[in-house]
């Protein structure tokens, strides 16, 4: 694991987003793995500016994003797909029919999820997968505990998920208790990761995902195993890691 300490958020979400358009970049039909949450929105908000500026196009490059909520439309105020429009799609020149965001509403989302990975394996999988990673060492909405090998499936989030999450909704109850999310194999097949880690609240968990024993209670910890991975990280997230970081 490659490991980036930047001094803040802002400087942690340029180089995110460098790395991101590097990979479009070099392959401009690459496949971009896009993930939600607070985390990445600065990097976002980066590669918004380039693509106006012309310095990278999205023309030809797909997206597949990692999770959403079960029970939330796409036009949801809190759903991730329109968490994805409002934060990058609208504003960068991506081809909309070239954006994956998993259907919270599917009728049989087993189905929706096993369809979701052929797609994905169709498009010729994964080339950068941004993550970012809950207080819990949670990726993706992978909960501690859940099984390294499974696909995109439903999932029955954590309390500490949900509490998480609660700022988000008008109330706690409005928080949905499942989700549909890739899986750890999912994730692990992309070619490149790219975690992206901001914020003391987070340290404790990402120095036990990074120099910690690999096990799905802690799900971070499975990037140990990938051979490319970057974890781009502000010296806040890095501050439990100190003097013992494993690179
Ligand atoms: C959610 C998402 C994750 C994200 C996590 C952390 O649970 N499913 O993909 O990494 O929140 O979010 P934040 O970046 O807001 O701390």
């Amino acid at each position: 694991m490659r490991i980036i300490e930047c001094p803040d958020y802002a400087s942690m979400s340029r180089r995110a987003a460098a790395m991101i358009a590097a990979q479009v970049l070099l392959k401009p039909d690459c496949v971009l793995g896009l993930a939600t949450g607070s985390t990445p929105v600065g990097a976002y908000r980066e590669l918004v500016k380039w693509n106006r500026e012309g310095l990278v196009s999205f023309k030809e490059a797909r997206s597949v994003n990692l999770d959403e909520y079960l029970g939330l439309a796409p036009e949801h105020e809190q759903s991730y797909r329109r968490f994805m429009q409002e934060n990058l799609f609208d504003h960068i020149d991506i081809v909309p029919e070239n954006t994956h965001v998993l259907n919270g509403l599917a009728a049989d989302p087993d189905a929706e999820c096993a369809a979701y990975d052929a797609m994905t394996a169709a498009l010729g999988g994964i080339d950068l997968q941004l993550l970012g990673m809950g207080h819990n060492g949670h990726i993706a909405f992978n909960e501690p505990g859940d099984d390294f090998g499974l696909g995109t499936h439903v999932v029955t989030l954590s309390e500490r998920t949900i509490d998480a999450n609660r700022r988000f909704f008008a109330s706690r109850d409005e928080v949905p208790r499942r989700a549909l999310s890739m899986g750890i194999r999912s994730i692990m097949l992309a070619r490149r990761i790219l975690i992206i880690v901001s914020g003391e609240d987070k340290a404790e968990a990402l120095a036990k995902a990074v120099s910690g024993p690999v096990t799905n209670e802690v799900p971070a910890s499975v990037l140990q195993l990938h051979p490319d991975v970057t974890l781009v990280a502000d010296s806040a997230a890095l501050s439990a890691l100190k003097g013992g970081r494993a690179e």
